[in-house]
């Protein structure tokens, strides 16, 4: 009898207890999934994160551990060579990549879990050899109170395993791919800008996914024919390229997490044509949490998903649609270090809002530092930050961190809002959209309806930016117009280490 010793005493019985591997693994399993979700937990707030990773890694190590216990698992050779050769590039990669380049890593990561998928998906097609699709076999496990369906390997392939493992060849390819180009995007390999065959793309797109879908369907029917999984695979590979390469290298954040769940969507389907319930709810959580997440940054964007993935927008720099900077009537007062140090050191309270520029300036100690000076004045800051600040979830939230900014001074926008008017200045360092009033004033501004930090109902205000050019959206923002609205321009960093240096001459 293959089994697993596990425990020995069964007190009630006053007998020997014996766990089978099969139950052993389930067991693992169960643990690795309450781990998981545990750390996911933690993942929701920047004081429990760093926790929450370690304790999904360490479910994680629970599942791997669980599935080399697998009977009957051979090339052991192979496997500690993958598993090597992984570690070696993963830590390395980790431990290097800068936080601005966290974007570019993950699209990365997440391409290589929808590749892994495909390539399951494959090595199941060419294991099954001509009884792909045709008949199935079923039994259910019982552990405990948990029923498992379980197909025993030597058994014939059901229909849906056939399904699940066709639909997963092509999700793990359009993401493998579709990662690839969102990489090469943010790594600046390939051009920002969209890159689109113009009105003929979604007609071309809606062809491949038409050809990729009806190859599947064959294959599901019993056509044993790789050259036609192989034909499927190129469609599928093919669509995930022409989807991603007409959005702009700004949208890919969003871009990133839609593609996110399609991986962990394709991974509970090779779950699911593998009967290994480990894939299925790790590829679920990835799958639910990724679009949870797509949608939550669509709608701090006031923009639909399809939108999104339709392209066009946030190509950086002009766009399709935007107003040239300076076609405002009214005036914009401009301001120096000098003048801004003097109107922070004398208010009593100051709300620090930073975007994009702060990122792109790398301004963020500058800033930590501009505030340590305050703050010895008797000032009270804080930092108004919104979803969509930056380029990517979180944005602010991690460069503020990596500064030593203390958590409870950054307020997520709900609760930053109401503070505004209470605030004498808010300094409003690299962010344009996010502090547009014509979100809430302007029906026909393309960011009408989209939440906003209202800097403007604070006392005074003071802008950071280079220019007059418009940000992300590519419009102009009706806030460097306000009579209480002073712009002082430069780049972030050396703007605020200017106030920084003018607050010590005062
Ligand atoms: P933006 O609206 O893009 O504005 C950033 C501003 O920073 C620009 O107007 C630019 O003006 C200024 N800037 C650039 N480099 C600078 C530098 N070195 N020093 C000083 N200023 C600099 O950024 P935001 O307010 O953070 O809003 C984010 C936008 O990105 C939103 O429209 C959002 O929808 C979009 N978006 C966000 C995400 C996520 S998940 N965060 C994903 C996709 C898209 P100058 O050129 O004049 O300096």
């Amino acid at each position: 009898m293959s089994a697993l010793h596990l425990f020995h005493t069964h007190a009630a019985a006053g007998g020997t207890f014996f766990l089978r591997t099969e139950d052993a693994i389930y067991v693992l399993y169960i643990i690795a999934f309450a781990l998981m979700i545990q750390g996911l937990r933690g993942l929701a707030g920047p004081k429990t994160a760093v926790r929450g990773n370690r304790i999904a890694a360490v479910g994680m190590g629970f599942a791997v551990v669980a599935t080399l216990l697998t009977p009957g698992l051979g090339n052991w050779g192979l496997i500690v060579l993958g598993i090597g050769l992984g570690t070696a590039i993963g830590i390395p990669a980790a431990r290097n990549v800068k936080m601005t380049a966290m974007p570019q890593m993950v699209a990365l990561f997440n391409g290589v879990g929808g590749g892994a998928v495909a390539l399951i998906s494959w090595v199941e097609f060419r294991g099954r050899g001509s009884t792909y699709g045709t008949h199935a076999v079923e039994s259910t496990i019982k552990v405990g109170a948990f029923t498992f369906h379980h197909a025993a390997p030597v058994a014939g392939p059901a229909t849906y395993v056939a399904i699940f493992s066709v639909v997963a060849a092509i999700i793990g390819s359009v993401s493998f791919w579709g990662s690839n180009i969102a990489f090469g995007k943010l790594q600046e390999i390939i051009a920002g800008r969209p890159i689109s065959l113009g009105r003929a793309q979604q007609f071309v797109n809606l062809l491949l996914l038409a050809a990729a879908v009806a190859a599947g369907v064959a294959l599901i029917d019993g056509v044993h024919s790789e050259l036609l999984f192989i034909g499927m695979l190129v469609a599928a590979a093919v669509l995930g390229n022409f989807v991603v390469l007409p959005i702009g290298g700004a949208d890919m954040p969003v871009v990133i997490a839609l593609l996110n769940a399609f991986t962990g969507v394709s991974a509970a389907c090779t779950g699911m044509a593998l009967n290994n319930p480990a894939l299925i709810v790790f590829g679920m959580l990835v799958g639910a949490s990724g679009t949870i997440l797509t949608n939550l940054m669509a709608e701090a964007m006031n923009r639909s998903i399809p939108a999104i993935v339709a392209g066009g927008f946030g190509g950086g720099g002009a766009v399709a649609g935007a107003e040239g900077a300076g076609e405002h009537a009214g005036t914009v007062r401009s301001t120096s270090a000098a003048d801004a140090a003097i109107q922070l050191a004398y208010a009593s309270r100051v709300v620090i809002v930073p975007g994009y520029g702060m990122a792109v300036a790398q301004a963020q100690h500058a800033v930590r530092e501009l505030a340590g000076e305050l703050e010895k004045r008797g000032v009270e800051v804080n930092y108004a930050i919104h979803p969509v600040a930056g380029r990517m979830p979180g944005h602010m939230n991690v460069l503020l961190a990596e500064a030593d900014v203390p958590y409870d001074q950054l307020k997520e926008m709900d609760e930053a809002n109401p503070e505004f008017q209470r605030t004498d200045v808010s300094l409003v360092i690299g962010a344009n959209d996010v502090t547009n009033p014509a979100a809430k004033n302007t029906p026909s501004s393309p960011i009408y309806g989209m939440p906003i930090l209202e800097v403007s109902d604070s006392h005074s205000i003071i802008v950071i930016k280079r220019s007059m050019n418009p940000g992300f959206a590519g419009i102009e923002n009706e806030l460097y117009y306000d009579p209480k609205t002073s712009m002082l321009f430069g780049d972030a960093k050396s703007a605020v280490s200017d106030i920084v240096a003018e607050l010590g001459d005062l």
